[in-house]
């Protein structure tokens, strides 16, 4: 079938009712739905585009579930139904690659792409006549894919190159690999294509959101908090060898192929087929088939200098493409000219890998200051000579804790190596030994807080030190910008900058001095004028009003965030109620474990934080549940929703709070944990995102004000 006439037919069964047919139309029916599934996968994961509605795809992908339940002899082992296959247990079979997979020579500048041009034209001695074809090296977890008879029979992981694990079922739920493809109308009967399992940066972005939103609740609920993924090429890597297909399909990973490995005649024979005879040619055949190759991102040229310009060019965009790249792969396109030039036992000589820089600077350690954070931990941060790397400016990097430092053997005074890790992190990679030269001073990790002086404690099996003096001014400082922040008592007025100033001055030393301003003082220092003090008196009365809550994750108690802040609210009328609470009583509640009870009950069995509560409450803070009587209706237990972009007829606080007035709950990121996502005017990336979870129910700020319309 014709795409033109999958679409008709599309459009025909989407017509039609979906019902369980007679026995004697199942069969065809079912054939139909295949073609037209298929025909929407190939769109939406090799062209990346959609001409229906997800809900309109799941209606056919469950139709055809339908079918096939109800008249099981007519699946097919290539049905759409059958690529997230059902949980089977994979113990991963080595097998032997049908040739070797080779690794790349490497190479990192246009000199070095010029010594292997030589290389070529000497083995070839016709250099005019060379092409190349140059696309990029997409960093992600090599796979051999194998078809027969025009059916996907086989993936294998690289492994030592000769011998890989046998990953078949895992690779049938990568929705970009296709189950079957037209190898016989060209003559071949078996075939082995490799290319790169890759997770793009989207579908990686909302794999950390995923995660992230599942290690708040396991957080919660006192259990392990899973591993973040470190990158995608990791992430793409691990899949590959889990024993849940399931869960491969949940990574949203893609295939990409750049390379034909091997090709037999339908006698059996190894060949070489005439009509593929370029290596850029042979990617577009393949794409044609339903394989995902390079697309925009390749180029073909007639010089290698041309060839060397595009890797440079692509090293100096590298960060705007959306699938990680280390670097290009210049390859002499033409088939039989790759014969001719041959290979190493290692790899192949008609092509070289063009390895991109790792984005560095260099620059000296001057000194190292010593963070107090609110907890008291104490965090080494290396103020260096600042420099330019990947267009920002760095001046101060963090050094994470005394054994990094030991551990990279860092001096004060030593040239060290800036990277960008993941593009995003400033890190200090190392030292220049080299450029040593007898004054730089071996760094001596702080025994007192430099703060207060407090002697430092660390547990033997934490990395941290910390200072464990309550009243540590530091300490304190970092306390009060907690408790004004956004996602505590939300006071706009009192930021950051402002409170360290606040507390430079004396003004404010405690929580409670927050809402007992000397607004005179405040008006004679620099900047303040009665406008900027009008509208702090008002963002601090108002934050009075604030509920439970937010006092409750403000007070900076170890362990309790909001979430669990938000537990804790429901179960009381008034927050000094939890004075009488035992350890195990908290430990019963939903979300909190020993860890976390126990240091909530160190809280509240403390006099001195008692008196602070009741000098909050007589200075007007709110310290009553008073949303848990305002709650209007149960309408959306159990959903969970996110707004974004414009809303027009409230603000996204005031939806986020009819959510939970009506028993509902919010989540900040798309995940498949998400219900509803309310798309407002505008909306961005999160509507995107939110497209690919068909789970997820869009809808718009009308439809979600009459699901609380009674
Ligand atoms: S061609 C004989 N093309 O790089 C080798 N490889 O360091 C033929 N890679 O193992 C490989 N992108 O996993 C080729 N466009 C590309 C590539 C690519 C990534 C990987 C591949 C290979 C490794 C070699």
């Amino acid at each position: 079938m014709n795409q033109e006439e999958c679409l008709q037919l599309s459009n025909q069964l989407l017509k039609g009712d979906f019902e369980i047919p007679k026995e004697s139309d199942a069969e065809l029916l079912a054939t139909q739905l295949r073609s037209v599934i298929n025909f929407h996968d190939q769109i939406y994961y090799v062209q990346s585009n959609s001409i229906i509605t997800d809900y309109e795809y799941d209606q056919l992908f469950a139709w055809l579930k339908l079918i096939e339940s109800n008249y099981p002899e007519f699946i097919t082992p290539n049905s759409p139904t059958q690529k997230v296959a059902n949980g089977l247990n994979n113990d991963f079979q080595t097998v032997t690659h049908l040739k070797p997979m080779m690794s790349l020579e490497n190479s990192y500048n246009a000199e070095d792409l010029a010594d292997f041009e030589k290389r070529i034209t000497d083995a070839i001695a016709t250099r005019n006549t060379i092409q190349y074809t140059v696309e990029p090296k997409y960093d992600g977890s090599s796979i051999a894919l194998v078809y027969e008879n025009d059916i996907f029979v086989r993936a294998a992981t690289r492994g030592n190159g000769n011998e890989g694990d046998e990953i078949t079922q895992n690779a049938k739920s990568i929705k970009s690999i296709p189950l079957k493809a037209n190898f016989s109308q060209f003559g071949i009967r078996k075939i082995e294509v490799r290319g790169e399992v890759i997770i793009n940066s989207a579908n990686f972005e909302l794999l950390l959101n995923e995660r992230n939103e599942l290690n708040k609740s396991l957080k919660l609920a006192g259990k392990k908090t899973l591993e973040l993924f470190k990158n995608p090429r990791n992430t793409a890597a691990g899949a590959l060898r889990m024993k849940d297909p399931k869960e491969v399909a949940a990574r949203k990973l893609d295939a990409i192929i750049y390379n034909i490995g091997y090709m037999e005649d339908m006698d059996g024979k190894e060949f070489s087929h005439p009509a593929f005879q370029s290596q850029y040619g042979n990617m577009d055949k393949l794409h044609d088939l339903g394989f995902k190759t390079p697309e925009a991102e390749r180029g073909k040229f007639e010089t290698i200098e041309a060839a060397a310009a595009f890797c440079l060019s692509w090293e100096n965009q590298r960060a705007s493409f959306p699938i990680e790249i280390d670097g290009m792969v210049v390859k002499v396109d033409d088939i039989l000219q790759q014969t001719i030039i041959g290979k190493t036992t290692h790899h192949p000589k008609w092509a070289i890998a063009y390895k991109f820089k790792a984005q560095q600077a260099f620059s000296v350690l001057l000194k190292i200051d010593y963070q107090v954070g609110r907890t008291g931990a104490i965090t080494p941060v290396a103020k260096i000579d600042p420099v330019q790397l990947a267009g920002v400016e760095i001046s101060s990097i963090s050094l994470h804790n005394e054994e990094f430092i030991t551990e990279k053997n860092i001096l004060l005074g030593d040239t060290v190596i800036i990277e960008r890790a993941g593009d995003v992190i400033p890190y200090i990679a190392g030292a220049l030994f080299e450029k040593r030269n007898g004054t730089e001073i071996k760094i001596q990790f702080p025994s007192t807080c430099p703060s207060c002086n407090h002697h430092l404690v660390k547990p033997i099996e934490e990395s941290i030190w910390r200072c464990i003096n309550p009243n540590c001014p530091a300490q304190l400082e970092e306390r009060l910008i907690h408790f004004g922040s956004k996602n505590c008592m939300e006071i706009t007025g009192l930021g950051e900058e402002i409170v360290r100033k606040f507390v430079a001055e004396k003004i404010i030393q405690n929580f409670t001095d927050i809402f007992d301003l000397d607004y005179e003082k405040i008006r004679k220092l620099e900047g303040w004028k009665d406008k900027s003090v009008e509208n702090l008196k008002q963002s601090i009365s108002q934050a009075k009003q604030q509920p439970l809550w937010r006092l409750i994750a403000a007070l900076g108690i170890r362990h309790v965030g909001t979430n669990t802040a938000k537990q804790l609210e429901k179960q009381v009328q008034k927050l000094q109620d939890l004075q009488d609470w035992e350890i195990e009583k908290l430990t019963e509640l939903e979300d909190i474990g020993p860890k976390v009870a126990q240091s909530i009950f160190e809280f509240f069995n403390d006099e001195e934080n008692i008196q602070l509560l009741n000098k909050l409450e007589e200075l007007g803070v709110n310290l009553s549940n008073i949303s848990s009587s305002l709650k209007l209706s149960a309408l959306l237990e159990g959903k969970t929703f996110l707004f974004t972009g414009t809303l027009n007829k409230m603000s996204r606080d005031d939806a986020k709070e009819l959510v939970e007035k009506h028993g509902g709950k919010n989540l900040s990121g798309i995940s498949a944990n998400l219900h509803f996502l309310i798309a407002g005017e505008k909306a961005g990336g999160k509507l995107t995102k939110a497209q690919k979870i068909p789970s997820i129910q869009i809808i718009d700020e009308d439809t979600f004000l009459n699901m609380i319309k009674d």
